[in-house]
């Protein structure tokens, strides 16, 4: 497949990379968005960003949160980068738009029509974007809502806006869909899970444990605030709880340690969103089990070092954002939860 031969579709996208040529679009410091519509490209209205929590976090911090200073940041790296991606966290978000235009050779021509209302799901790190407008910012549910365009590849995933669910419950929860298809994939009955984070993704997967464990084992949830772990356990969600800093590995390690009788977890599934709590995770995993690193701010290097430097053989995964199935995976999960789609409801709508 060539980038410079039109006739051609460029499923990668790699036609749009401006800098540096012949890197995909994810690690290019800049993408070009302009128009015309290229073949095997798909043209999107945007209408609302959701900016990964990480990246959020990183921005209202640097903007002493202050929204204003938010959107000036992110109209910046868009005008920047023809994409909002964090050039600290390095992550980026998603998208609710309605497509305008399919160009031929895109998988959906002639299945997509204008107007159909689209969450991307691959990230904004790779999107080419332009922010025309920025109507308002949601700093508590991490959203953006603006006036825009936007393109996605041939290869970049998507899911229609389901008609059950509101707009923003979907997008919620597509935003981190990756999480419980993990959970789904790994937990087994009889298994002891601990999930640290108790926000949108830590929820969900919480969630998606209770179901695959069906009734056997013990599911524990960690999170620095103790009203969210509350909420949490209120639903059902956990058979124990410990509000504990994440980042304080011995202190992790003690609260698992409490809560599971010294037996620690088979299987940690980290959901926090702030950096170096990779060795809580490992420390707070049973020799042989398995940790998945849902975070964005998961270190690598701290990860595979700090495994290393205490000697524990653990299975370590990096929660790829797409796994097959995973956007009907986590919204049936808010559909088969009633008490839990009402909690997201109140929260994130
Ligand atoms: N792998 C992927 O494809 C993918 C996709 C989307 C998102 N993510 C990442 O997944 C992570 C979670 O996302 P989310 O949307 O679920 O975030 P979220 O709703 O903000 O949840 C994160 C939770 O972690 C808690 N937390 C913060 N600092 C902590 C600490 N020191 N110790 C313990 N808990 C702490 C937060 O508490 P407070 O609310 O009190 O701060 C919050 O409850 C983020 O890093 C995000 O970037 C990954």
């Amino acid at each position: 497949m060539s980038a410079s031969n039109d006739r051609l579709v460029d499923a990668y996208g790699l036609g749009r990379v401006v800098a540096e040529p012949g890197v995909m679009p994810q690690r290019a410091q800049r993408l070009d968005p302009a128009l015309p519509l290229r073949p095997g490209e798909l043209l999107l209205d945007v209408e609302r960003l959701n900016i990964d929590a990480a990246s959020f976090k990183q921005l209202a911090g640097a903007a002493g949160g202050d929204p204003a200073r938010v959107v000036e940041q992110i109209r910046a790296i868009v005008q920047a980068r023809g994409k909002m991606q964090n050039p600290v966290t390095g992550s980026g978000g998603m998208l609710i738009g309605r497509v305008r235009e399919v160009a031929a050779g895109h998988p959906a021509a002639g299945t997509l029509k204008p107007g159909d209302r689209l969450a991307t799901l691959v990230s904004l790190t790779l999107t080419p974007l332009v922010i025309d407008e920025v109507l308002a910012i949601h700093p508590a549910i991490d959203r953006v809502d603006v006036r825009g365009r936007a393109i996605l590849f041939a290869s970049g995933i998507y899911a229609r806006l389901p008609e059950d669910l509101p707009d923003a419950l979907a997008l919620a929860a597509l935003d981190v869909c990756g999480a419980p298809a993990l959970v789904a994939r790994h937990v087994r009955p009889g298994m002891r899970v601990v999930v640290l984070g108790a926000g949108k993704s830590g929820a969900l997967c919480l969630a998606q444990a209770r179901e695959a464990m069906g009734g056997q084992g013990q599911l524990v949830a960690l999170d620095i605030s103790g009203p969210a772990l509350e909420a949490l356990s209120g639903l059902g969600l956990c058979d124990a709880h410990r509000a504990v800093d994440a980042t304080q590995a011995v202190e992790v390690l003690a609260a698992v340690e409490a809560a599971t009788g010294g037996h620690l977890a088979d299987l940690v599934v980290n959901c926090a969103s702030v950096p170096a709590t990779e060795m809580g995770s490992i420390l707070a995993v049973r020799d042989g089990g398995t940790v998945i690193f849902f975070s964005m701010a998961t270190s690598f290097t701290a990860a595979a070092l700090g495994a290393e430097g205490v000697g524990k053989d653990v299975t370590m995964v990096v929660g790829n954002g797409y796994t097959k199935g995973h956007a009907d995976i986590t919204l049936n999960v808010l559909r088969d939860n009633a008490k839990l789609r009402k909690l997201f409801q109140e929260r994130y709508v």
